[in-house]
């Protein structure tokens, strides 16, 4: 197993296919309210991505069904979208998509909220989209995998919230998931070094309560907190560049 340095070529391609998979979270950011399904907001994300181009690299990626995953409140992970699935005052909404154009992978995740949220939610996102800032700052040639986990749970872990281990980022561009497997909690200095031209994303579930997770044995997919405490998630694709990093899921709209 290896660590891909993408091309120049390869790397204006996963940027182009990153930018539209930004664009499509900020595309249905005003559809996201309350009294939507879930199968709606996949529909129009589908929609979106192949008017652009594109294709869902989660459509018959290893079985799952549908254009994105859609998290709610508990939910880690992996949320399949559904019909039965309404938004509801309250909820916080993790929405992933991975697009592929012209061959390339893009891959970005952030959150939402539906009306009025708690402050306990509400701050669990903030801390949640914080710790990836941290640690996407650790990124650049010479550093360590393990600096970013090390930064994200330090600070997850200093407001009281735990990280979960399970799921991890990973390399990506050229396949959906290439190595290597980025920890969300690390020590710091473990792990290979990043060299310019690696892509890969950092992603990291953050949970008020136990870090653990289980999987729904109906779908095979849903991952919730084991405690049924809330969880929250951001995703970008970042470049290792010459002197630092990239980040590649920036929206152009
Ligand atoms: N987009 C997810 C990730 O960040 C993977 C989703 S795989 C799926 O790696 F099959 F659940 F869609
Ligand atoms: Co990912
Ligand atoms: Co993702």
């Amino acid at each position: 197993m290896s660590i891909i340095i993408k091309t120049e070529e390869q790397i204006e391609g996963i940027r182009q296919s990153s930018r539209l998979a930004a664009n499509v979270l900020k595309y249905i950011e005003p559809f996201v309210k309350e009294g939507v399904t879930t199968a709606h907001l996949d529909d129009l994300m589908n929609s979106y991505i192949i008017k652009n181009g594109a294709i869902s690299a989660t459509i018959g990626y290893q079985g799952y069904p549908k254009a994105s995953c859609i998290s709610i409140n508990e939910v880690v992970c992996h949320g399949i979208p559904s019909e039965k699935v309404i938004l509801q005052n309250g909820d916080i909404v993790n929405i992933d998509v991975t697009t592929i154009l012209n061959g390339y992978f893009g891959d970005t995740s952030k959150m939402f909220t539906i009306g009025e949220v708690s402050e306990e939610a509400i701050a669990l996102i903030e801390t949640t989209k914080h710790s990836l800032d941290l640690g996407i700052q650790q990124v650049k040639p010479g550093a360590n995998f393990g600096d970013i986990g090390y930064a994200i749970a330090r600070y997850a872990q200093s407001k009281g919230y735990s990280v979960v281990y399970e799921f991890c980022g990973h390399g990506v561009g050229i396949q959906f998931h290439e190595d290597p497997q980025i920890e969300h909690i690390a020590r710091k200095g473990s792990g290979a070094k990043m060299k310019a031209g690696m892509i890969f994303t950092i992603e990291p579930m953050i949970n008020i309560g136990k870090p653990r997770v289980t999987i729904d044995r109906n779908d095979g997919w849903t991952a919730k907190t084991i405690d049924g405490e809330l969880s929250a998630q951001f995703e970008h694709t970042i470049l290792v560049t010459e002197t630092g990093f990239e980040i590649l899921t920036i929206p152009t709209i």
